[in-house]
């Protein structure tokens, strides 16, 4: 089996060479490039994995390096990144880097911040990790079959002086639908996918590979990164008689926790990061259960104990990280929004109060119905639009559109934003964190800051942050087939 390693990409010190000269053609005009910034390179292009075990065959992937999930990129807070992505694809990319607060030209959005990446082209990325914390990267061009055929990575960024561990790991969970033969099934964007829960697949991986065993020891204690890479599954990962304590959310530190009901859950693009003390017995077998979707759980992984232990007891060290330099929005002066997600197929019973009970729409009261409509002529203006999904009664084409908010520069703004529809929402702004401050009316235990926060159905959550990063930023559902299908939208801070 394979030993879960991911490849980490090999540092170079920038060198006033030819190929250094005109990538620094391409620089930001803020760049104040010097020697010692970190040099990387990613290529994505064509490979071939063996995702599924023997004798399975491999699979014909699409990745970064010949390697899946791509190269981990791991810098030190505080550090200067420069990364040149050649596109060795036959079709255009871009490199998003999920979470990173990046400046608006640096963040990958095809056409809005950058012109997509032609097949033969190089284009040299250059940002800060102002943030530490686990973040990914993944393209933002047609994500849905790019993301979906193994374009995606691990982006760490160490803390200056990182909390005491045996093991730092990070897991890129994926999904695949694969055929008999171990082939990717090429139904990528079909139109069932997009109105329902997405592609989900029927073959799971961690870091790019069906797991069986993973050794660990007595009395050893991890820090394990969680990247949730796939297209649409949502995990909710039981760890059996362990008892994860979450450290970061997206990577933000939050407040150390038991997960609530002892289950992890990671909706598509979220990051979770956990101590996990072994605490099973030597040469025992503890299985890791996947549990979010009710009468679908199945074995993710076993961690399998060596015989001799490593210490009798979980060592007592601190868990708790330093914060990152987050501005702290001020809820009583913030300015307010409202956001409001429609579309899909909708369930029977609310079809159903649809046409039969419009009328007593405005005092139900069990948030059945709550925001689903503004007015019946949006409504229908939106039956009518062929579109799937909408944010605002507007459904996205492309990356270009007129933004839906205007956000004050430095200002803090708290959006409401509400899920209207009868499905998960993974929803993600680019170019800030915010704090999930309310769920349904009911201020969050944690107040924790997130990129991606996972609606329920029909629920209402309450984000806040300062607009500190001037641009045009997306903000979307990050099943992507529900981004695809005009579950996106832009804000702009100004
Ligand atoms: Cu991870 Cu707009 O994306
Ligand atoms: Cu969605």
């Amino acid at each position: 089996m394979s030993d879960f390693r991911v490849p980490t990409l090999t540092r170079r010190a920038f060198l006033a060479s030819a190929a250094a000269v005109s990538a620094g053609a391409m620089l930001p005009p803020q760049s104040k490039a010097t020697a010692g910034t970190p040099e990387f390179r990613l290529r994505p292009g064509l490979g071939r994995a063996q995702i599924t075990p023997e004798p399975h065959g491999d699979t014909a992937v699409w990745c970064y390096d010949g390697s899946l999930p791509g190269p981990e990129i791991r810098v030190r807070q505080g550090e200067r990144l420069r990364i040149a992505v050649e596109n060795a694809l036959d079709e255009e990319t871009t490199v998003h880097w999920h979470g990173v607060r990046v400046p608006n030209a640096m963040d990958g959005v095809p056409h809005l911040t950058q012109a997509p990446i032609a097949p033969g082209e190089t284009f040299t990325y250059e940002f800060d990790a102002v943030d530490a914390g686990t973040f990914w990267y993944h393209p933002h061009q047609r994500s849905f079959e790019q993301v979906g055929r193994g374009l995606y990575g691990p982006l760490i960024v160490e803390e200056a002086d990182p909390i005491r561990v045996d093991r730092d790991l990070t897991w890129v969970l994926s999904d695949w639908r694969l055929t008999k033969t171990a082939e990717i099934r090429e139904d990528f964007g079909n139109r069932h996918d997009m109105m329902h829960n997405g592609r989900v697949g029927n073959t799971v991986t961690i870091n790019g590979r069906v797991p069986d065993a993973f050794p660990v020891r007595k009395g050893e204690r991890i820090r394990l990164r969680l990247i949730n890479a796939a297209n649409a599954r949502i995990f909710g990962l039981d760890f059996g008689s362990h008892e994860p304590v979450v450290i970061a959310l997206d990577g933000q530190p939050v407040e150390p926790h038991a997960p609530e009901g002892g289950v992890v859950v990671l909706g598509p693009a979220m990051r979770v990061d956990v101590i996990l003390d072994m605490t099973a017995d030597a040469g025992s077998r503890i299985s890791v259960t996947d549990r979010f979707y009710k009468g679908l759980e199945y074995r993710l992984v076993d961690l399998a104990y060596d015989d001799t232990p490593l210490r009798e007891t979980a060592p007592d060290w601190p868990v708790v990280l330093p914060p990152n330099p987050l501005p702290e929005p001020e809820l009583a002066t913030a300015i307010r929004h409202e956001v409001t997600f429609n579309g899909g197929m909708m369930g029977a019973m609310v079809m159903q109060e649809m046409g039969g009970s419009m009328g007593d729409m405005g005092k139900d009261s069990s948030g059945e119905m709550g925001g689903m409509m503004g007015n019946m002529g949006g409504m229908m203006n939106m039956m009518h639009s062929g579109g799937i999904w909408f944010i605002n009664g507007v459904a996205a084409e492309g990356h270009i559109m007129d933004p839906m908010l205007t956000l004050a520069r430095d200002k803090s703004h708290v959006i409401a934003m509400t899920n209207a529809t009868a499905w998960h929402h993974p929803i993600h702004l680019h170019g800030h964190s915010f704090r999930v401050i309310s769920r349904d009316g009911k201020p969050t235990r944690h107040r924790e800051w997130q990129d991606t926060v996972l609606m329920s159905p029909r629920e209402r959550v309450e984000i806040a942050f300062v607009a500190d990063n001037p641009g045009e930023w997306m903000l979307h559902c990050h099943i992507l087939e529900h981004q695809a299908a005009g579950m996106m939208g832009v804000f702009g801070v100004a």
